[in-house]
């Protein structure tokens, strides 16, 4: 145990017991009660993005879901050899391995994240400053060009439609024709990062929780909506941007230069399988939580710009892991074409035989008819079928003494308590893990506040676990 963890006797056996609270869940919390340690160094800004704001680099792009470069130096520490994140987002992890000297691989299946991952390894890894500064000049002058309108337009999806003022709209046009006129890929590349991380603030909307949220001014029909403030025109928040990324410029090499990280376009579940066995020292991931979010809308701005039409939308959003309640199963799919069926049954087998995820689910079904959405079965169901697959694969790809340093929440529905560390802690150890810690923040998460009032306020576990894959192994 580190000094920070201040050993608390954190005692999850303490926690409110309620009538709703079931034999299996409660067998599962006594079984792993010895490795749940409250940690106050995990504070809630180290374990979400707030903390990258002051990062060279991390700081261009706001990607909320993230956590940050600090947590990631400290998971460092805790193995060595070629680090992997499943589920890469904007990139921490990889980038502040391969700072650190280290091989990474990142797999990411939104093209943000990616896109931001990439950029920021690109500035880092060589592109000089003085040719970034005069194609970003060019690339300003462009948006003011005079009265001939450019023959691009932003491409709109229902959900983006009247996403911004005219003006906006007029100046991103410009800039999408001035970069698809470029010839060096990598200016390209990270201009155009920059205006698409420029897109939410010149816009009407703003991220907020599970949607997209609408000021009262884009002149859709809208109920309530609320009021954004001065919404800054597009070529000033690029200005912005830009000298950012100029200011940046000089010291990104020496955060994330040493080695620059693989990035990988694709779904876990369809890359990890093409991994080398024994090939990773330290996974530092955080897959998606079971909460309903959908990265599709929070992100639908930003993918639209990057070439997203309706269709490419609905494909993303199956593809992603099972989160939210229009996921559909891909269980036949994967009998049909998982390329490493050994692994899928042992996912499989774990998942059989996980009592307090079937008392959860048998608890749901029994109160169907009461949910404010039924589709939250097929959700949780899905969640842990592919979770538990993702799972099996680290067992195969974590070399032996190597571990996982995994961040996630727990959720509740309709009253339900889902205690996801504590199933996907048994998973990992069914796939050959041993978890070693439950890491719990001081503070965890409100429920929704439907559910509050409902059925009383409850605090949901957010945690950081850690695994490790014993030096005598016997590999899936
Ligand atoms: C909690 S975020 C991780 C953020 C990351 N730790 C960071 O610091 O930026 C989860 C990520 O998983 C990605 N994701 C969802 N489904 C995926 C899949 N099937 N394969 C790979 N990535 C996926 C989401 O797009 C999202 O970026």
């Amino acid at each position: 145990m580190s000094e920070a963890q201040t050993a608390i006797a954190f005692d999850p056996l303490r926690q409110r017991k309620t009538p709703r609270d079931s034999e299996a869940r409660c067998a599962l919390r006594r079984r792993f009660a010895d490795r749940m340690v409250e940690r106050p160094d995990l504070n809630r800004r180290v374990v979400s993005w707030q903390a990258n704001k002051v990062q060279p680099g991390l700081r261009w792009f706001k990607y909320k879901e993230g956590f940050s470069a600090d947590l990631v130096r400290s998971a460092l520490r805790l193995g060595d050899g070629p680090v992997l994140d499943p589920f890469a987002g904007a990139g921490t992890s990889v980038l502040v391995a391969g700072g650190a000297g280290r091989d990474a691989v990142g797999i990411e299946i939104m093209p943000v994240g990616a896109r931001a991952t990439r950029a920021i390894a690109c500035v880092a890894n060589g592109l000089k400053r003085s040719v970034l500064e005069k194609s970003g000049a060019g690339l300003l002058r462009a948006l003011d060009g005079g009265s001939v309108a450019p023959a691009f337009r932003f491409p709109h999806v229902r959900i983006t439609e009247r996403a911004f003022p005219a003006a906006a709209e007029d100046a991103i046009a410009r800039a999408r024709a001035f970069l698809n006129q470029m010839k060096d890929e990598n200016v390209r590349l990270v201009l155009d990062f920059a205006c698409m991380s420029v897109l939410e603030e010149a816009s009407y909307t703003r991220k907020d929780g599970q949607y997209l949220r609408w000021d009262q001014r884009c002149g859709r029909n809208l109920r309530g909506g609320m009021d954004k403030g001065p919404i800054p025109g597009f070529a000033d928040a690029l200005r912005r941007r830009l000298a950012e990324i100029l200011q940046d410029a000089p010291q990104l090499a020496k955060y994330y230069a040493t080695r620059p990280p693989r990035i990988v376009e694709g779904s876990a579940l369809r890359e990890l399988p093409r991994l080398e066995a024994g090939s990773v020292g330290l996974t530092i991931t955080s897959p998606p939580y079971a909460n309903r979010y959908d990265y599709t809308r929070t992100y639908a701005l930003e993918l639209a710009w990057l070439g997203y039409d309706q269709a490419a939308f609905g494909e993303l959003r199956q593809a992603l892991l099972s989160a939210t309640v229009e996921n559909r199963s891909k269980a036949q799919q994967l009998e049909r074409e998982y390329p490493r069926p050994a692994v899928l049954a042992h996912a499989r087998a774990a998942i059989r035989s996980q009592a307090a995820l079937a008392e959860t689910l048998d608890a749901l079904r029994s109160r169907k008819s009461e949910l404010s959405n039924p589709h939250v079965i097929r959700l949780v169901e899905n969640y842990f079928q592919e979770m538990a697959l993702i799972i099996a694969e680290l067992a195969r790809v974590t070399r032996p003494g190597g571990s996982v340093v995994m961040v996630n929440d727990n959720v509740q529905y309709h009253g339900e308590e889902v205690p996801v560390d504590l199933i996907l802690s048994d998973i990992a150890e069914q796939c050959g893990f041993v978890c070693e810690e439950i890491g719990v923040l001081p503070r965890g998460k409100g429920n929704a506040s439907q559910q509050m009032g409902r059925f009383g306020r409850r605090e949901l576990r957010k945690c950081v676990y850690r695994w490790r894959m014993p030096e005598s192994s016997a590999r899936v």
